[in-house]
């Protein structure tokens, strides 16, 4: 296991912004197990900001939301 929990990982961070209240923002496990070990909650206009590391390799966001990243910007939930 390695010290620095974000080596091997791109250091880019998600921007996800709260479109509504209660949006919720979990965190999937790595590896061959697809378990939720953090979930998250914001209220309208609140700012997350995270970022892929060796626990986490994959974030299910549920509402509607503003999710900035390298690869560009998308609004979840119905518009
Ligand atoms: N535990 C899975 C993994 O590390 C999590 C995951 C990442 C996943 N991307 C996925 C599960 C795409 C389903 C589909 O690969």
């Amino acid at each position: 296991m390695s010290e620095n929990i974000n080596e091997n990982f791109n250091g880019s961070y998600i921007i996800i912004k709260a479109l509504e209240n209660g949006v919720n923002i979990i965190g999937l496990t790595r590896g061959r197990d697809t378990r939720f070990h953090h979930t998250e909650k914001l209220d309208a206009g609140e700012v997350y900001i995270a970022q892929f590391t060796e626990i986490t390799s994959a974030i299910k966001i549920k509402g509607k939301a503003e999710i900035s990243s390298a690869y560009g910007r998308i609004i979840s939930g119905i518009q």
